[in-house]
């Protein structure tokens, strides 16, 4: 008991009293000399360049040159090469040479670790210390919407409120690949010089769902198309470092009267009011016994079987 007493007496002030040639001190050789956790964790922003110091000290116990040389270091672990050790200085250093520490997708790199392994030159011991680099997202991607424009048709007799465009769902609007709220998106519709009434005509109902509802009602005898600027910003905590990007929605008012797209006789070109017709053959026997009422407007016009387009009107 009194022996271990001395020894544990002996190690804590290791450092302060020994020569580094005395006993004592080649047990303290390779140990750290702070408090705190046993693995060094140290964060920095993706994107740091090359030499960027990760750790300033490695606060091990020890000398790695001569005269007097008590320990080596080597770095283990050291995947694609992304650490650079400096023994002498303890210190460890980014190496981004010739590339970028994205921490985004494809790349993903969330976290670098390596071990810096001691070896206590005087009694072989090896003593490995885990050092792990956590890479702090930066904003460094915009939104992108997945379409360069959307489009919705509306009936002119929606009421203020029906929710018109829901096209943002899904993974169907703007995608961040940033991380945390440097990747969340939020809509806004904004004031579109070339169609100064639009910002007023839409409104979006919720800024994270990008959903758009009618805040003023349509009339298609006044206005039948108006071109909505939606914006997409990303949620990054500081203002100034927000990213976003912009898309078109265009908004076709349908006419009220009409049952609705699906039943005139023509097909919407995609995105456009433009229709191409939809072609009826209709095969009209012999005229002459025909007692219908068809057969009765044709009576006169028409002498023998055809086939006809029927026009929208
Ligand atoms: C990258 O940084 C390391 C460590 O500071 C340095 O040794 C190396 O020369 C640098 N590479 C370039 C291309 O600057
Ligand atoms: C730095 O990284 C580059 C690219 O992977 C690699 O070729 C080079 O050997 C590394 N440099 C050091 C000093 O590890
Ligand atoms: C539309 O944008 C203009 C210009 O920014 C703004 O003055 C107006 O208040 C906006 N209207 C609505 C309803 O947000």
């Amino acid at each position: 008991w009194q022996y271990e007493g001395k020894l544990l007496l002996l190690l804590t002030s290791a450092h302060l009293l020994c020569s580094p040639f005395s006993w004592c001190c080649q047990l303290v050789e390779c140990k750290l000399y702070r408090g705190g956790p046993p693995a060094t964790i140290v964060t920095i922003d993706e994107e740091s360049p090359n030499g960027t110091i990760l750790v300033e000290n490695m606060q091990i116990n020890g000398r790695v040159q001569n005269p007097e040389q008590t320990i080596s270091l080597t770095l283990l672990r050291n995947y694609d090469y992304w650490v650079i050790l400096d023994p002498v200085l303890q210190r460890l250093y980014l190496n981004s040479t010739g590339r970028v520490l994205d921490r985004d997708p494809p790349n993903s790199i969330t976290s670098i670790g390596v071990d810096v392994q001691c070896t206590n030159e005087k009694v072989g011991i090896v003593i490995v210390h885990e050092v792990r680099i956590l890479v702090r997202d930066k904003n460094d991607n915009s939104p992108q919407f997945q379409q360069s424009s959307y489009y919705v048709a509306v009936n002119e007799l929606s009421p203020i409120g029906t929710t018109i465009f829901t096209g943002f769902s899904g993974n169907n609007g703007a995608i961040d690949i940033d991380d945390g709220p440097n990747g969340q998106i939020e809509y806004a519709i904004q004031y579109n010089p070339n169609d100064p009434l639009s910002n007023r005509t839409v409104r979006v109902a919720s800024a994270l769902s990008g959903n758009i509802i009618l805040a003023e009602r349509l009339n298609y005898e006044e206005r039948t198309r108006y071109f909505i600027i939606v914006q997409a910003n990303d949620r990054a905590p500081y203002l100034p470092n927000q990213r976003t990007a912009t898309t078109t929605l265009t908004l076709d008012v349908l006419d009220g009267d009409d049952l609705g797209p699906m039943f005139l006789p023509c097909v919407l070109v995609s995105n456009t009011r433009d229709c191409i017709p939809v072609f009826y053959r209709v095969v009209i026997p012999e005229l002459t016994d025909f007692r219908g009422c068809l057969g009765s407007w044709l009576n006169g016009r028409i002498s023998k079987a055809s086939s006809y387009h029927l026009s929208n009107t």
